[in-house]
């Protein structure tokens, strides 16, 4: 009789630790591959959005540029010519203007940069350097082309850019781009007659080009991509532990009663107060439905055990 009894708990907690795994592989595997998807998503999701950012932040530095430019041209030009104090004023040229203000802004934001890189520069500053001369190539190669976009590795740090081609449309161009002898005086006397010189027109001799770091767009995307991850886990352990307690609590719990129960009765043990059953769930209807059907055998046994009573004294009278 005891060691039937111990079989029934055994048999209990082994249902029970079944019934637990189970759910918990289920739950494990559901979660694995729900984070999975989400990863990957999430992952596809803020690389393109550090794609976007790069772009416009480098669209951003273009427009800035081309408004010095223009600046220069309407509002600094006029009043510098008026002077006419018979001095060169490079704050006139707008490539300068834009150039030296990039530069400025490049001394907060190292690697961030603005440059009208020339085959042949006028200072030699804008030359062009091995990179930016193969970029020019490709406007040469394709003439239809009027923007190129793309990544690159620069000292080490992974860069995108923006790049223009710079084509000599206008022949006021040619009168400080073309032989040196007609040139400003003023000029030559800065720059020299070495370089900037001999430009034709419509020929594409350099290309305008913004370059922006990928370092904050991707560290903000690793960061992002890391509290996703992070708080998906979090919630499934939260998730997890709760599915647990409501298992154990409204499912595991009666399991045992009925088991517990069905093994007393059926050991001959009737006395056991009836299971204490609250609540209206399915869990509580079968609860009250064992109820019944326990009170049901023991009415039956009373009666076959009357009937045998009455059958023995039948038998003697
Ligand atoms: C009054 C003379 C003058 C005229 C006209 C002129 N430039 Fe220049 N340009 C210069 C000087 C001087 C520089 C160098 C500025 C500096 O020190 O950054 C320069 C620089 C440039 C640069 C930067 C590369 C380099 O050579 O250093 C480009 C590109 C350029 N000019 C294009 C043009 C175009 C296009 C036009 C016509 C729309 C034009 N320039 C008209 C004088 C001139």
């Amino acid at each position: 009789m005891l060691r039937h009894h111990s079989v029934g708990h055994w048999l209990i907690r082994e249902i029970a630790l079944n019934l637990t795994t189970k759910i918990n592989l289920i739950l494990a595997a559901t979660f694995f591959v729900g984070l999975s998807l989400a990863a990957v998503n999430a992952y596809l999701l803020t690389e393109d959005n550090a794609l976007q950012q790069v772009t416009d932040q480098a669209e951003l530095i273009m427009q800035e540029a081309l408004a010095v430019r223009s600046y220069t041209v309407n509002e600094v030009r006029p009043l510098l010519n008026q002077a006419n104090d018979g001095k060169f004023h490079p704050q006139t040229i707008p490539a300068y203007s834009a150039t030296q203000t990039a530069n400025l802004v490049r001394q907060a934001r190292p690697n961030y940069s603005y440059k009208e890189a020339v085959f042949n520069p006028t200072n030699p500053r804008d030359k062009a350097t091995p990179a930016e001369e193969r970029i020019i190539r490709q406007f040469i190669a394709d003439p239809s082309l009027d923007k190129l976009v793309g990544s690159q590795e620069i000292d080490g740090v992974k860069s995108f850019y923006i790049a223009y081609p710079i084509r000599i449309t206008n022949p006021r161009c040619l009168a400080c781009h073309s032989k040196p002898k007609n040139a400003p005086a003023g000029m030559r006397a800065i720059y020299g007659d070495e370089g900037g010189f001999g430009w034709q027109l419509n020929e594409i001799v350099g290309t305008q080009m913004v370059v922006v770091p990928y370092t904050l767009p991707t560290e903000l995307a690793r960061k992002t991509f890391l509290s996703f991850i992070i708080s998906m886990v979090a919630m499934f352990l939260v998730l997890f532990l709760v599915i647990n307690i409501i298992i154990r609590k409204l499912v595991l719990k009666p399991v045992a009663q009925i088991t517990r129960m069905a093994d007393e009765t059926s050991e001959g043990n009737l006395r056991k107060p009836e299971i204490k059953v609250t609540g209206n769930d399915e869990i509580a209807d079968m609860l009250r439905a064992f109820n019944r059907m326990r009170r049901s055998i023991i009415k039956i046994v009373q009666m076959m055990k009357k009937m045998q009573a009455q059958a023995k004294r039948n038998l003697k009278s």
